[in-house]
């Protein structure tokens, strides 16, 4: 494995926590003393929006340093990162154009691993200790480049019925790709609004049970609004509010990511 380790977030499901999962890993690594480059592949810029103010993203998005720019050209990343304001901790912001990304890749030479080329110096250089890319709510060609660049795959999944449902597919969309980049893992699940009183939580924690192939995290994050006031102040909510509870979770899962990982 090399010095870097690229990890991205990946569900077909929207709202199932990705972005949110992303962005407090990052900076919760990044305040255990790792340096850490976020990557925003998604055109609803959330990741973005974790560490800038709307009006700095959207001029960020409508000009070239983002990545948007970077893969239609297919140009080194390096010169794409933007520093936030908390140390170790970097990004590479999106475009709202992301979304007509797939028709660009269409007809580009070995479309699947273009942002894996992109990539690949940031990566070589060994200065990032993790790389997290945060995908967007679909499966197609640019998940599949997302998951050609990373070296493990977290599911992030909500606890409810269809958040349950989608997984199949996502499992089965996983094995075609490890077809093509067979060196790829799937790290684990974890699970993203979790309401312990309900029965239908105590009811997914049995299905994962009988399902021994798929490893779940020990670390599950419930609902908190401190999330939500969390975003509107463009800050990851293990900053903006170090003593709510879903701070105290996104740490504690950080810490097993970076534990499991190291495997
Ligand atoms: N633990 C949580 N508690 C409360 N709201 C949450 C929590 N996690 C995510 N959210 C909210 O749910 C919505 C979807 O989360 P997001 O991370 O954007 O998912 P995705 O990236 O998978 O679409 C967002 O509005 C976010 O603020
Ligand atoms: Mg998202």
């Amino acid at each position: 494995m090399d010095k870097t380790m690229t990890i991205c977030f990946t569900n077909n499901k929207g709202g199932s926590g990705k972005s949110t999962t992303c962005s407090n890993v990052g900076a919760a690594m990044a305040m255990a003393g790792k340096k850490v480059l976020l990557v925003d592949g998604d055109m609803q810029l959330n990741l973005s929006l974790s560490f800038f103010s709307e009006d700095e993203v959207l001029k960020m998005a409508a000009g070239e340093k983002n990545l948007y720019y970077a893969i239609g050209k297919q140009q080194d990343l390096t010169d794409f990162i933007v520093p936030t304001v908390y140390p170790n901790l970097d990004l590479i912001p999106s475009s709202t154009l992301m979304s007509s990304i797939e028709y660009e890749l269409f007809t580009k030479w070995q479309r699947e691993f273009i942002l894996r080329k992109c990539l690949q110096k940031i990566k070589d250089s060994g200065v990032y200790d993790y790389i997290l890319i945060d995908a967007p709510p679909t499966l197609g060609g640019w998940v599949m480049n997302i998951l050609c660049a990373s070296d493990r795959v977290i599911i992030p999944v909500e606890a409810s019925p269809w958040g349950m449902f989608g997984l199949a597919n996502m499992f089965d969309f996983l094995n075609d790709v490890k077809q093509i980049t067979p060196e790829l893992s799937v790290m684990g699940v974890v699970l993203t609004k979790v309401d312990t009183r309900k029965n239908y939580f105590k009811q997914t924690m049995e299905t994962f049970k009988e399902m021994p192939d798929i490893h779940l995290f020990d670390t599950f994050i419930r609902v908190d609004s401190s999330i939500e006031w969390s975003q509107d102040s463009s800050a990851p909510v293990v900053e903006f509010k170090k003593s709510s509870r879903s701070a105290g979770e996104y740490m504690e899962l950080a810490r097993e990511v970076m534990e499991y990982g190291s495997r």
